[in-house]
């Protein structure tokens, strides 16, 4: 039997990294944020001096660097050939160019492949865009997240110093339309995804709302293995 993999997707802000880390850290599981290792393979091609314009080129150099993500939910950590690139990932040209680099087919395949090998057996929480429909469609429980426009560019902005709600709204919406527009893996509701809005909500109750989730998951696994295991024991009576 595989362990529990939670499968966090949805917008930039909508709470996605914070609810992750809380539910990873309340559970016992690891954290993976593939956001930042789309991010790091863009730190990495800008630093190449890569044409972002050309796909080609992208896709030409995809598999040179060696981005290795660390799963602590109290620490998480990003390397590139063995740099720190936490801070670095987070900067203004990096995330005005990562649309354009994950959108990138071969990008994605590389990603999602490496993305897959540290799922591995599970216990484990996965945050993105197509962690509930590509990456692990089979997650235990899938939950996408939404907040208002307003909202989300709030937290941003609260996160980023010197910026303004209003020019965070407009920079998430351009971004939001890029990654859901996209031919490969857009940004979508996975099937048997649940929806939850946390615009009016607390961190604490939306991780709260996602526990109840795994947990009434878990029991309904528990109930259809104890079926299975009784119609096992039924079947053998009838044999003998
Ligand atoms: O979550 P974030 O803002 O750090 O993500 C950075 C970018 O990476 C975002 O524009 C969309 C992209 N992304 C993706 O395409 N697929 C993922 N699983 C995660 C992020």
């Amino acid at each position: 039997m595989t362990g529990l993999v939670v499968a966090m997707d949805g917008p930039s802000g909508s709470g996605k990294s914070s609810v992750s880390r809380g539910v990873a850290r309340a559970l016992g599981l690891r954290y993976l944020d593939t956001g930042a290792m789309y991010r790091a393979m863009t730190w990495w091609m800008l630093r190449q001096g890569v044409d972002l314009a050309d796909p080609a080129a992208v896709a030409a150099r995809c598999g040179e660097p060696r981005i290795e993500s660390g799963t602590d939910p109290d620490a998480p950590t990003i390397h590139v050939d063995g740099v720190d690139v936490a801070g670095p990932i987070r900067e203004a040209a990096v995330t005005a160019a990562v649309s354009a680099v994950a959108a990138v087919p071969e990008v994605r395949v590389r990603l999602v492949a490496l993305q897959r090998e540290i799922a591995g057996t599970g216990d484990i929480v996965l945050e993105g865009r197509d962690i509930g429909t590509v990456v692990c469609p089979d997650a235990t429980v899938k939950v996408y997240l939404t907040a208002s426009a307003e909202a989300r560019a709030r937290r941003r902005s609260a996160e980023v110093a010197g910026s303004t709600v209003a020019a965070q709204q407009e920079a998430m919406a351009r971004r939001d339309a890029l990654d859901s527009t996209r031919k490969t893996d857009p940004l979508s509701m996975a099937a048997g995804a649940v929806e939850l809005d946390t615009t009016a909500l607390s961190l604490d109750e939306v991780i709260a709302e996602v526990l109840r989730l795994v947990a009434e998951r878990r029991s309904s696994e528990g109930e259809s293995e104890a079926n299975e295991l009784r119609s096992g024991r039924d079947h053998v009576r009838e044999r003998t």
